[in-house]
């Protein structure tokens, strides 16, 4: 049978993905830069091989693929992808269909849309990593929906299921909405890590636990409502010895965390978008702060470690950690929101919250809940959700005793704090800019209302009492 799909871009993700593809059914074309590496993939192919077309060039890929195609982009984001499209300009016809499978910016995604190309193309955000891809991953594609009706039968077929038995692939909205979603996933990603590594940072610094049982303490959360991959992988982490050491490999690691910039470009979205997200914002001021060696290396000598002995019950710390996940959470949608209003995308937040259960690293059985609040009002913020509005009742006093102790004694927790931060200034009802607009108006004559209603928009700055 000839393949209706081919793929470009045999790295780590682009061969799980095609060798996921094969395995589902699916024959499938398959082309890399280098022929070695096409050669490779199909020589670990074992009994899938059968259903992979190897192609030796960008033509013969297009040559084995039976019209209308569809071709998977996996390359690095960027020009590359820009790059690209362009070689594959001159082969394709109007109705065949590139989808764009890396995590590109959903600007450049847009912009490519708009430019009108020579065929048809779908930004398609994949979340997983490579075992995600070989095995299941979350799929958030956008573009034009009759686009992604094209490709949803291979997609659904090779996504990871829910619990209920959904795929988790879907399309999300239109243009880059696909691109946009998967952003702000990685944002959630960075933050729920960042959250993760501060209880981390209180148990080893704080409450002096050595790795075998800070791991103790990931597995038995797994089993609660902090259920998800990253605690589960944490757990694991933790309990994982250096073989080269025999000591616990999590300590032989030096604490400098890379990053693509995915989490960044949610931060500076949110910006753009006026959505606050200071959990995300925080995790990516963490990241940065933490490439800063030397200059904290420079602190410590001059001030002193901060960390000091902070006795913490473990049930405070998982409760902190509760409540600092439904706030980071209901952030995130709330940015979502932002960017259906503000782009005029049909971005259906349930829908989300179910593409992400299954497959994606952000994965958690939190996201059960999740859909089925953000289903009955999608307009209302999560934390007003009744379920949930509970849920942060119960765990609030953690958070709150985390963030006081652990600060009191020199634990930074800009994610846990931040999120907090966000939750008081949003339950109070007389805050406090009306000092922000009195300032405004005495410098910059900018007016503001009165509580009374009264027309006098400027202050008598001239005057005092
Ligand atoms: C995923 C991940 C993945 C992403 C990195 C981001 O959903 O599978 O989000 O797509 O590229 O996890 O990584 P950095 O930490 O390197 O920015």
């Amino acid at each position: 049978e000839r393949p209706r799909i081919g793929l470009i871009g045999l790295g780590t993700m682009g061969t799980a993905l095609a060798l996921n593809i094969a395995e589902r059914g699916f024959p499938i074309a398959i082309w890399n830069r280098t022929a070695q590496v096409t050669a490779k993939v199909v020589a670990q192919a074992g009994m899938l091989a059968d259903r992979i077309v190897p192609a030796q060039t960008l033509a013969d890929l297009v040559a084995a693929i039976a019209p209308p195609r569809a071709i998977i982009l996996m390359i690095p984001a960027g020009q590359p992808v820009d790059d690209q499209l362009a070689a594959l300009a001159p082969y394709l016809d109007r109705d065949d269909l590139v989808c764009d499978a890396g995590n590109a910016d959903f600007h450049d995604t847009d912009r490519r849309m708009a430019a009108g190309l020579p065929f048809r193309f779908l930004g398609m955000g994949i979340s997983g990593g490579e075992e995600g891809a070989r095995h299941g991953p979350a799929i958030m594609a956008g573009g034009d929906r009759a686009d992604w009706d094209r490709v949803a039968p291979v997609m659904t077929a090779i996504a990871a299921r829910a619990d209920d038995g959904t795929p988790c692939a879907a399309w999300m909205g239109q243009a880059g909405a696909g691109h946009f979603v998967k952003m702000v996933h990685n944002g959630i990603e960075y933050a729920d890590m960042q959250m993760i590594a501060e209880t981390y940072g209180l148990m080893r610094d704080g409450m002096g636990m050595d790795a075998a049982a800070i791991s103790d303490l990931f597995t038995g959360w797994n089993d609660g409502p902090l259920k998800s991959y990253l605690i589960e992988i944490s757990a694991q982490i933790t309990a994982a010895a250096d073989p080269r050491t025999g000591r616990p490999m999590i300590d032989m690691i030096l604490d400098r965390a890379g990053q693509k910039g995915t989490g960044r470009w949610t931060a500076v979205e949110a910006q753009h978008l006026a959505a606050p997200i200071p959990v995300i914002e925080a995790a990516v001021m963490a990241r940065n702060v933490s490439a800063r060696l030397g200059e904290r290396l420079a602190g410590e000598a001059r001030f002193g470690p901060a960390p000091q002995p902070c006795d913490l019950a473990p049930d405070t710390l998982e409760q902190a950690l509760i409540a600092g996940k439904i706030l980071c959470y209901a952030q995130g949608f709330a940015m979502i929101a932002a960017a259906a209003q503000r782009f005029g995308w049909s971005l259906d937040l349930p829908r989300i919250a179910r593409v992400w259960r299954a497959g994606c690293i952000i994965r958690s059985a939190m996201l059960n809940d999740m859909a089925a609040a953000l289903a009955e009002n999608p307009a209302r913020n999560l934390i007003l959700a009744p379920f949930f509005a509970d849920l942060i009742e119960t765990a609030l006093p953690g958070l709150r005793q985390v963030v006081a102790q652990g600060t009191a004694h020199g634990h930074a927790l800009p994610a846990l704090a931040s999120g907090l931060m966000w939750f008081d200034l949003m339950r109070t009802g007389r805050g406090t800019a009306n000092m922000i607009q009195a300032q405004r108006d005495f410098f910059g004559a900018h007016g503001f209302q009165r509580l009374d209603g009264l027309a006098d928009p400027h202050g008598p700055w001239g005057r005092t009492i």
